[in-house]
C-alpha cells in the first residue's frame, strides 16, 4: 500500500523529534536518506511503501544522544541499544497514528531487527538493511560529519559488516557505486 502524504508529514515530524535529540548533523539527514533509498529499492525489487518507508522514518530514533565531535568509538558505543530503544519509540509515535495493529507490529519488529544483521530472514529486512547501508556511504547526499580519519575507518567497518549483507541486485548495484564515490570521497 502506498503511504499517505499526510500521513508521511505527521510522522516525519515525529520522528525528527527524536532524531534532533540523537547525532547531530547526521540522524536527520541520514534517516531522510534511507527513506529516498527505499523507494528506490521498492520500485524495483518490490515492498509494501507504508509498512517500509515508515521503517526508515523510525528506524534510528533510538538513538543516545551524542555531541558534536563524537567519533567512531563514541558511535559504535551508541548502536548497541538504539534498535530495541527504537523499537519502543517507534510503538508509542505509531499508536497514536492511523496504522493498524498488524502494520505496528510489522514495524516494530523491523525497527528492533534491523541492526541484529546476523539473521536477515526476510525481504522486508533485507531492504530496510540495504536503504539504511546505502543511506550510510552516500554522502553527496547525506555530508560526513566525521573528519577524514574517522570516516575512513567507517568505511572500513562499513566494507566489513555491512557490504556482504547485501543482497537484491539493485542494492548491489547502488552499493557499488556508491561505495566508490565514497573511496573517492577524501581524495
Ligand atoms: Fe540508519
Amino acid at each position: 500500500m502506498k503511504l499517505d502524504e499526510q500521513l508521511e508529514e505527521r510522522l516525519k515530524s515525529e520522528a525528527i523529534k527524536y532524531l534532533e535529540q540523537g547525532k547531530p548533523d547526521w540522524d536527520i539527514p541520514h534517516t531522510l536518506a534511507t527513506v529516498h533509498w527505499m523507494r528506490q529499492l521498492i520500485e524495483k525489487e518490490g515492498g509494501d511503501e507504508r509498512t517500509l518507508v515508515t521503517t526508515m522514518y523510525l528506524h534510528d530514533v533510538g538513538y543516545p544522544e551524542l555531541k558534536k565531535g563524537y567519533d567512531f568509538d563514541d558511535l559504535m558505543k551508541s548502536k548497541k541499544h538504539h534498535a530495541q530503544n527504537g523499537a519502543e519509540i517507534a510503538e508509542e509515535i505509531l499508536t497514536n497514528l492511523e496504522y493498524s495493529p498488524t502494520e505496528v507490529k510489522t514495524i516494530i519488529k523491523l525497527v528492533g531487527d534491523h541492526y541484529n544483521k546476523e539473521n536477515i530472514n526476510t525481504h522486508d529486512l533485507q531492504l530496510v538493511i540495504e536503504a539504511d547501508g546505502l543511506a550510510k556511504i552516500d554522502w553527496e547526499r547525506v555530508t560526513p560529519n566525521f573528519d577524514k580519519e574517522n570516516c575512513l575507518k567507517y568505511l572500513d567497518y562499513f566494507k566489513g559488516r555491512t557490504a556482504p549483507q547485501f543482497r537484491t541486485n539493485t542494492g548491489k548495484r547502488s552499493l557499488k557505486e556508491l561505495l566508490q564515490k565514497a573511496e573517492n570521497y577524501w581524495k
